[in-house]
């Protein structure tokens, strides 16, 4: 299955994304974990992407094309979390492989900043928590590898609002670039992540 996952910063993709991934055995592409992780370790790339991941702002599209082309190769099938962001990489896309569906997230932008505020990552492992719905074991410790958790860096308030613009100007007009291509389907992204995940798998149950 090629699966990409569209939607506002904290609708869940990542989640989805995971829980996909675990039970189908399908490998899980976020550029957003691919670029923190540059950024925390340090590499050119990070070096060159760290300011834009700060500021809310998208990464250019050359950086992103290039990346995804060297993480795509040959592979039969994958989910995209958080690729592509903009036309141009929809284009870029669209000439390296088909795509079986794209699931637009949809809720209320008050329910994803309330998710956005209580949302707490290992910067260790990656793996991402919520205060309410999914909170670790342990206060601010890391159920999977035991390290400090800490808000993302871009989930300050100013950031989150940048975030959401960039978001409404470049991302939300790819939904009309897939209806037409007749393989968006929107998901309702209220709920508990296990209602959410039901519904997901209905919407592409001929695929996996
Ligand atoms: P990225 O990491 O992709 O951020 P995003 O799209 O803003 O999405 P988020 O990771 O914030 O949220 P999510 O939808 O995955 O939600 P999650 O599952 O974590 O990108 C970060 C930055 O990298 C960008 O701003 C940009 O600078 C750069 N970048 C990345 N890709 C790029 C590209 N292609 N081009 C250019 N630049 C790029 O859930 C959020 C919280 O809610 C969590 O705490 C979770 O536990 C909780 N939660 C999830 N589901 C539920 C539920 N059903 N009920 C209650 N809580 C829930």
């Amino acid at each position: 299955m090629k699966l990409v996952l569209l939607g506002p910063p904290g609708s869940g993709k990542g989640t989805q994304a995971e829980k996909l991934s675990k039970e189908f055995n399908i490998l899980k592409i976020s550029t957003g974990d691919i670029l923190r992780d540059a950024v925390h370790s340090n590499t050119e790339l990070g070096r060159r992407v760290k300011e834009y991941l700060l500021k809310g702002r998208l990464v250019p599209d050359e950086i992103i094309l290039d990346l995804m082309s060297q993480k795509l190769g040959n592979l039969k099938g994958f989910i995209l979390d958080g690729f592509p962001r903009t036309l141009p990489q929809a284009i870029g896309l669209e000439k390296r492989t088909d795509i079986d569906f794209v699931v637009a997230f949809v809720l209320p932008n008050t329910t994803v900043i309330s998710r956005l505020s209580k949302r707490r990552v290992c910067i260790k492992c990656g793996a991402v928590y919520s205060l309410d719905a999914n909170p670790p074991l342990r206060k601010n410790i890391c159920d999977r590898c035991g390290s400090k958790l800490r808000i993302r860096d871009d989930d300050k308030k100013s950031t989150i609002r940048k975030r959401f613009l960039v978001y409404k100007r470049e991302t939300k007009p790819l939904e009309d670039f897939y209806k037409k291509k007749k393989i968006l389907r929107y998901l309702d992204g209220n709920g508990s992540a296990d209602e959410v995940y039901r519904r997901l798998k209905k919407l592409i149950s001929n695929k996996v």
